[in-house]
């Protein structure tokens, strides 16, 4: 995953605009779901904020209050530090925060949990609830009969060819996952979700 989203990070938001190689895509619904995502994300209230796996920022850019983006991939982070004048963008591993416990309010984490295996998805909850006390998470939504995981083959511009691994969920069954109390969905769409829980006390 890590090298596929290095050398995907110039050409990321053509998968949210419906430009480049997703430009033929036939999504029905998408451009309004993906402005009502980035609307709930704009209507959460200020807080200190770290997005893990930020990418470029297309999400992050619509939070307020003081906002750190994190992510494995410098070109991602790059992108993003270009997006955030008044935020802060850098390099790290989200299974290994480099903050101190209880750093943040809100952790926010975009289509990063969904390609997370299952020790990995443990380490990064573990991360999460230890730095803030809420963590939002936007992801996939599951489509009725379709699979929820899958090993995709995906390509990039270049023609060179990625495995990812990549899960769908519904809000309900994201947010027993995640742990924690006072779920609640704030996007529940065809294309994605947006669920927060609260952690007790950042540990
Ligand atoms: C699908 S993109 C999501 C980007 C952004 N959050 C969004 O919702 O548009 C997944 C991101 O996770 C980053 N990533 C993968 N593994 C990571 C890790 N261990 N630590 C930090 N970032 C990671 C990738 O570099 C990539 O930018």
């Amino acid at each position: 995953m890590r090298s596929y989203y290095e050398a995907r990070a110039a050409e990321y938001d053509d998968w949210y605009l419906g430009t480049g190689r997703f430009a033929s895509r036939d999504r029905p619904g998408w451009d309004a779901e993906r402005d009502a995502l980035t609307a709930a994300l704009a209507a959460l209230p200020p807080a200190r904020t770290l997005d893990v796996a930020c990418g470029t920022a297309f999400l992050t850019l619509h939070l307020r209050g003081f906002v750190v983006g994190l992510d494995q991939s410098a070109g991602m982070v790059r992108i993003a530090q270009s997006r955030l004048p008044e935020g802060l963008a850098l390099v790290g591993d989200a299974l290994a925060l480099p903050f101190a416990d209880g750093a943040f309010d809100r952790v926010l984490a975009g289509h990063f949990y969904g390609h997370l295996a299952g020790e990995e998805r443990a380490a990064f909850l573990s991360e999460a609830r230890r730095v803030a006390s809420e963590l939002v998470v936007v992801d996939s939504a599951l489509r009725e009969g379709e699979p929820d995981e899958a090993w995709q083959e995906r390509e990039l511009d270049d023609g060179s060819r990625h495995r990812v691994y990549k899960r769908w969920f519904t809000p309900d069954a994201l947010a027993a996952e995640l742990g924690g109390g006072d779920a609640e969905t704030l996007l529940a769409g065809l294309w994605f979700l947006a669920v927060s829980v609260r952690f007790a006390t950042a540990q």
